[in-house]
């Protein structure tokens, strides 16, 4: 399992230093929210930031776009730093095109689908694609409740991607704390994105160490 510390609930007024202590914690991406008000009633980072961090950390810069057109912003975010870029199957016409466009970078795709969308319209693009992403929230906002279909859902997913491209990454995004942390790796999550439970706690190691404890079966690490 590895963890993807989302800064949306980090401190911005010390976005570095909050994102040193996760490095510092042993979190392996650094999961970055960019909303742009249309795709979601929110709006939060741009590629400036991106730029801003990279080459400060040693993480892996997981970009999650949740914009609409994001084939317009794509270029940016790959020259800004990001190692992974995320669309929504929801927020484009011409997924297939984007996620070529994330590759053509030599950076890694990965591909989103909101919590109501079926696993199954993404049959025809898994072959292409790193990672794909289950939002377990409604995407736009840290800090709300796993919606547990989710499970059953991200279970198969799973199942798909063993059947058509067994390289591909899980990656489970939203309300992931360590009460159910464990619940989401055993259903195939594999990179579990955690803001609140992360950045909202008082001691963010601590925190760490608690949700991956927790997600690798409570063992004594
Ligand atoms: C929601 C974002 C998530 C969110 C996770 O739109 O994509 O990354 O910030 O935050 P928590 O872990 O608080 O649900
Ligand atoms: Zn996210």
């Amino acid at each position: 399992m590895k963890i993807a510390p989302s800064i949306l609930s980090a401190d911005f007024g010390n976005l570095l230093r909050d994102v040193r202590e996760v490095e510092k914690a042993g979190c392996e991406y650094l999961h970055i929210d960019v909303m742009d008000g249309h795709f979601v009633p929110n709006i939060t980072i741009g590629p400036l930031v991106v730029k801003a961090l990279k080459g400060k950390v040693d993480m892996i810069f997981d970009v999650h776009l949740m914009i609409e057109n994001p084939e317009k912003y794509i270029d940016e975010f790959a020259k800004s730093g990001a190692d992974i870029i995320t669309i929504h199957q929801e927020a484009t016409p011409h997924l297939h095109r984007g996620i070529q466009m994330i590759r053509n970078h030599g950076i890694k795709a990965g591909v989103s689908l909101n919590p109501a969308t079926p696993v199954e319209t993404l049959e025809y693009i898994l072959p292409d694609v790193d990672m794909v992403l289950i939002m377990s929230v409604n995407p736009g906002f840290g800090g709300q409740k796993y919606i547990p279909e989710m499970t059953k859902k991200i279970r198969k997913m799973k199942e798909m991607i063993l059947k058509i491209n067994p390289e591909v990454s899980i990656q489970v995004d939203g309300g992931i704390k360590p009460e159910n942390v464990r619940e989401v790796v055993k259903a195939g999550g594999e990179i579990i994105v955690a803001g609140s439970a992360i950045f909202n706690k008082e001691n963010i190691h601590q925190a760490v160490h608690d949700l991956r404890v927790a997600g690798e079966g409570g063992g004594s690490k």
